[in-house]
């Protein structure tokens, strides 16, 4: 992966969010993988995988020196992406089909979208699956991180009613709906609504990364009847 890493090394890895995406995106790259093969995908569809993982937050590094911040109200990142790598001709750096260019667009243009857009291919729509998962999961394993997880911004406010009612609808919570800062780990523990393959599921549950997210919080009474809910959710579709 060296053009990433040059692409990367241009930008300055001493800010802690630079460096932090540059980490983030081999993560998601190797969840990529494990996704891949687990789906029994051929080699040069997980090649294809790789590349999208790699690249899917590249929009994110011209993102933070611009505007030095990763709030989305600024930009779509995902969109973003899909721009920064036509207009730099990224995708020739990588081996993979010219014919799959458009399923690299689409898979990053969706990763961070509420929902997937209609009328994809089978091909665009499965690799759009997958970064949703790979990235998903990424965020969920640094959650439950002890020396990463510090963006929760746990405190003692209340917990909003329609998220709460959301929650418990098995919906996924959307991050303009939180109000307080109790609201936002309510967004990551609803991830499991959204994410499309249970092998994906599986590897949370064998990873006890809800454990370890629990156990590491302050404020664990608040949080325990959704954690319940959500490890039981995961328990009926892993079986
Ligand atoms: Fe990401």
């Amino acid at each position: 992966m060296n053009f990433f890493d040059d692409y990367v090394k241009k930008y300055d890895m001493s800010v802690e969010e630079i460096d932090y995406k540059y980490h983030h995106s081999y993560r998601v790259m190797e969840n990529m993988i494990t996704i891949a093969k687990k789906l029994n995908l051929n080699d040069k569809d997980i090649e294809l995988a790789k590349c999208i993982g790699i690249l899917h937050d590249i929009g994110r590094f011209e993102q933070f020196s611009e505007y030095h911040t990763f709030k989305d109200i600024q930009m779509d990142h995902g969109n973003y992406g899909e721009e920064v790598i036509k207009r730099k001709d990224i995708l020739k750096h990588f081996d993979i089909d010219k014919e799959d260019y458009e399923v690299v667009y689409t898979a990053i243009r969706n990763h961070n979208k509420y929902s997937i857009e209609n009328n994809l291919t089978e091909r665009e729509l499965l690799f759009s699956k997958m970064i949703r998962d790979a990235d998903k999961l990424d965020i969920i394993y640094v959650i439950g991180n002890p020396k990463m997880r510090d963006f929760i911004h746990e405190d003692d406010s209340e917990i909003s009613e329609n998220i709460t009612k959301a929650f418990y609808n098995n919906t996924q919570i959307k991050y303009e709906d939180i109000k307080t800062h109790s609201d936002r780990l309510l967004v990551y523990l609803s991830y499991p609504y959204d994410i499309n393959f249970d092998i994906t599921l599986k590897i949370i549950k064998e990873n006890k990364y809800y454990e370890k997210i629990y156990n590491g919080l302050k404020y664990k009474d608040k949080y325990t009847r959704y954690f319940e809910h959500i490890n039981k959710y995961i328990e009926e579709r892993v079986d």
